[in-house]
């Protein structure tokens, strides 16, 4: 049985999803917050819900006694997948508080939880390509320095790798970080850019293309993602083992599609999607921000067989399919 948090989110929709289809038992907890467009989160958990196997619970990971009563209460959980997190760079700039609740509080609490459930095999939680910052030499690998963020959103997830650290350390915790790079996909996150890009272009509004243009992502179509997490749940590590970290039980991986796409291919590719071309308003880089995130993989096929196959050109219009169909667009004529 598997405690999943952030089960309402992009991402641990699609997890439990793919879970719920391998047969495994889930244990959902989301606090459905107001960050962005609370009837996505519970469309996504509507589509949960009608599945068995499919627990739900809205509670606050921050809240100790709220999660420590969700465990006492399922003694059968021996995994657990962490994903829930205050996400985004920009909204880090003018919430601070956000992220020390959701993502210094929040996996504190989802540790001390780990440390004491006896057999626990194996803790996976989301990381971030942020932790790598405005490293500059490409692609990003795990075996990189990461002490230098350029935003509160990456140091916290990067806090976040080194409480698990300490914690499997000490207690022993087969723990794996996944270093997730830009996903996307339908039921997707409406801050986002390849989002908010489709949502304004239909509007008919000018798009902001931050850095004029001059920026590159490496874009993981979310199948692609949530095999990853699949597969490397079942490779827990052991202290030692390939790509451990110092003596813990612990390693970190990078999720990505091992492509650096420039942003104005990322931008033409949802116009042909849309069939619509659209003004781009050209703005100098945003705070927070990196020029370019390119994930070196090589670890994450070595260790659980990680292939991602999804290039922009299928996954966009699969998304812009989606996003049609859920918010009841026509196609243009
Ligand atoms: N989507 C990406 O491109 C991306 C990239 C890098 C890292 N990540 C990380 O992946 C994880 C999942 O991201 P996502 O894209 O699905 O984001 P999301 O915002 O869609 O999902 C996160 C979920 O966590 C929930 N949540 C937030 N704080 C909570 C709290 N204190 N208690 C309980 N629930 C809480 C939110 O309500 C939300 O449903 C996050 O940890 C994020 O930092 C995502």
């Amino acid at each position: 049985m598997i405690l999943l948090t952030g089960a309402a989110g992009f991402i641990g929709f699609h997890t439990a999803q793919a879970l719920l289809a391998a047969g495994e038992q889930v244990i959902g907890v989301d606090n459905l917050n107001e960050y962005y467009d609370v009837t996505l989160k519970k469309a996504r958990l509507e589509q949960l819900e009608k599945r068995d196997g499919f627990t739900f619970y809205k509670a606050d990971i921050a809240d100790r006694d709220a999660m420590q009563g969700i465990m006492d209460a399922h003694p059968q959980i021996d995994r657990i997948i962490h994903l829930a997190a205050q996400a985004g760079v920009r909204h880090s700039l003018t919430h601070p508080f956000d992220y020390e609740h959701s993502n210094l509080m929040g996996p504190l609490v989802l540790l001390e939880l780990a440390r004491h459930r006896e057999g626990l095999k194996h803790f996976v939680y989301a990381s971030s390509s942020s932790v790598y910052g405005g490293n500059t030499k490409q692609p990003f690998s795990i075996d990189d320095q990461v002490n230098a963020p350029v935003s509160l959103y990456a140091a916290t997830k990067r806090a976040g790798e080194l409480m698990t650290q300490s914690y499997s350390y000490l207690y022993n915790i087969p723990a794996t970080g996944l270093r997730f790079f830009t996903v996307y996909g339908p039921w997707g996150r409406p801050d986002m850019a390849y989002f908010s890009f489709t949502r304004d272009i239909l509007a008919g509004k000018p798009i902001t293309v931050f850095n004029q243009g001059d920026m590159k992502r490496d874009f993981t179509w979310i199948d692609d993602v949530v095999s990853g997490i699949i597969a490397v749940l079942g490779h827990p590590p052991v202290a030692h083992g390939p790509h451990c970290i110092h003596d813990a039980p612990h390693r970190v991986f990078n999720l990505g599609n091992n492509r650096a796409e420039s942003l104005l291919y990322f931008i033409e590719t949802i116009e042909t999607a849309l069939g619509v071309r659209t003004e781009k308003i050209m703005a100098p880089m945003a705070p927070g921000d990196v020029p370019e995130t390119y994930a070196d993989i090589d670890a994450s096929k070595e260790v659980f067989g990680y292939d991602p196959k999804t290039p922009l050109s299928e996954g966009i219009p699969q998304f812009v399919e989606w996003y049609r169909s859920f918010y009841g667009i026509e196609k243009a004529a």
